[in-house]
Formats: structure tokens, C-alpha cells, sequence
């Protein structure tokens, strides 16, 4: 796709991933709304990136999606690419009773949200050039680490919809794209973390960013991102390797 002149809405673009999207693309000339629930970030963005419009929602509220899709469609009519990125991820042990507000969270966040807010604003980029919805998995889709065990399902989940959503929009212009990226050095997880100074691991932000973008650009429309090239090529045969 083309990666100048779009106008963007990015869920998840306070900090790592989806930070790094909208910087980049404000950068190459697109329109970028960025969108989070840190007030204090987003407004920090708009004074590091003069033109960039923020919205704040909470995206595992749907009532708060349904708003701001609406919202985007009559402020911003021009929009013609979403990228869902925000998640969270958790660890849930499965030998013990879950705590069911957590993985319904986890499931809302990650799963949920993309589906509703996707196809709240689908039928709008159907009508729009040049149109784009980029859904950002995981190499955890391909194989799980059994600690995450309802993150990873999510992020499976999001791989397998995104196949059935690219087939159901083969006959108009929107290019449905998946990012998998691989363990990346962002906040992820941060609540999880003993040493709140302890960085993610993974590959530096950066890194992961021109990859990724490479791809968007040359329409690789399925995009295992570094190591998840690997995991979805080998599949289960990485299980005992990830989970050692
Ligand atoms: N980092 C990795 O190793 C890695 C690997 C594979 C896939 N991914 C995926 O990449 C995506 C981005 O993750 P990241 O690594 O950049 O993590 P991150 O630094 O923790 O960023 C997560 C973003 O999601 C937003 N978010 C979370 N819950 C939200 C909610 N209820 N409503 C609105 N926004 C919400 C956060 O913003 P607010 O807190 O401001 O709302 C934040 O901007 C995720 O889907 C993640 O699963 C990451």
C-alpha cells in the first residue's frame, strides 16, 4: 500500500509498537490518529507531532467504540486505513480457577475489540481509496508459550479472522493486513513484570518498525515479522523449543 498521503487511526499508539507506527507514518505525510486511553501521552504526541489528531478510548468498552467510530467517520471522513494494534497480555495459569474478569479482559482487548472496531469501520474504508485494515498478531499465533495461554489464543484468533475478513473484502479495494511481530522491547506485559525496570527483551523497536513497514509497503499482505517467520513456518514443531 501506499504509505504517504493516507489518513490512519491506530489503536494501542501511546507507547511501543503502535508509538512507533505513528511517528512513522506522521513522518512520511500521512494523517495519523492516534489513539489510547493515556490522556497525558497523547498529548505529549500532539506537541511532538504538530498535525496529529488523538482520541482517547477505552477500547475494551464497546459502548466507547461504537463513539469513537462514529466519532472518526464525520471528524475525520478522509480515513482509509485502521490499524488494530492494542493488546495486552497476561499470564493465566489454567491448573487452578481463572480469574475470569482478567480473561475476559485479555479476550475483549485483544480479540474482541478488533472485531467490533474493524468492522464498525470497514463499510466506511470500503469507500475510500487505497483502503487498508492491519490487524498486528504475534508470532504467538503460530505457536504458544503455555504461561500466556489466553494471550497466545487471542493473537491465533486474531490470525485466523484476518484470513476470513481478507476473504469477505476480495471484491473491494481493502487490503487486509497481518503484522506478526516478534518479542519486540516495548511495554508489554510491564503489569507481569517483577523488575519494573526490566526491559521486554525482543528485538529493539526499531528494527521491528523498518521490517514491518517494508512489508505494508510491498503489500505482504501476511507478514511474519523476524523470528516469527519461523514459527509460523515450523508451527508445533517449536512448542518444546518456546516453552523449554
Ligand atoms: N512487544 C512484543 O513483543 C509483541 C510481540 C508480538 C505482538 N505484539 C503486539 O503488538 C501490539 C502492541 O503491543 P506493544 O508491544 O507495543 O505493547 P505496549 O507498549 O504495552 O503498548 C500497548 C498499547 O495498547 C494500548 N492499550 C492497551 N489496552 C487498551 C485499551 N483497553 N484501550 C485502549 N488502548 C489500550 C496501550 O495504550 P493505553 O495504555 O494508553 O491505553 C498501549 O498504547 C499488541 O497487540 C501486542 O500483542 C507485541
Amino acid at each position: 500500500m501506499n504509505t504517504t498521503g493516507n489518513t490512519i487511526l491506530i489503536t494501542g499508539a501511546t507507547s511501543g509498537i503502535g508509538y512507533a507506527f505513528a511517528a512513522e507514518f506522521h513522518n512520511r505525510g500521512n494523517r495519523v490518529i492516534a489513539v489510547g486511553r493515556r490522556c497525558d501521552r497523547l498529548d505529549a504526541m500532539k506537541r511532538e507531532f504538530p498535525g496529529m489528531a488523538t482520541e482517547v478510548c477505552d477500547i475494551a468498552d464497546a459502548a466507547q467504540r461504537v463513539d469513537l467510530a462514529a466519532r472518526v467517520i464525520s471528524t475525520y471522513p478522509e480515513l482509509n486505513v485502521v490499524i488494530n494494534n492494542a493488546g495486552i497480555q497476561l499470564v493465566t495459569d489454567l491448573t487452578k480457577p481463572v480469574d475470569l474478569a482478567a480473561v475476559m479482559s485479555e479476550i475483549e482487548t485483544n480479540l474482541t475489540a478488533p472485531i467490533h472496531l474493524g468492522s464498525l469501520l470497514v463499510p466506511h474504508l470500503a469507500g475510500r481509496a487505497h483502503a487498508a485494515l492491519i490487524n498486528i498478531s504475534s508470532g504467538l499465533a503460530f505457536v504458544p508459550i503455555a504461561f500466556m495461554p489466553v494471550y497466545c489464543a487471542t493473537k491465533a484468533a486474531l490470525h485466523s479472522l484476518t484470513m476470513s475478513w481478507r476473504y469477505q473484502l476480495r471484491n473491494t479495494g481493502v487490503k487486509v493486513f497481518e503484522i506478526a511481530p516478534p518479542s519486540t522491547d516495548t511495554e508489554l506485559g510491564y503489569q507481569r513484570r517483577t523488575d519494573k525496570k526490566e526491559s521486554h527483551g525482543g528485538i529493539p523497536v526499531a528494527e521491528f518498525l523498518a521490517e514491518a513497514m517494508e512489508a505494508i509497503a510491498g503489500d505482504e499482505l501476511e507478514a511474519p515479522i523476524g523470528q516469527s517467520k519461523h514459527l509460523r513456518e515450523k508451527g508445533a514443531a517449536m512448542f518444546p523449543f518456546m516453552n523449554k
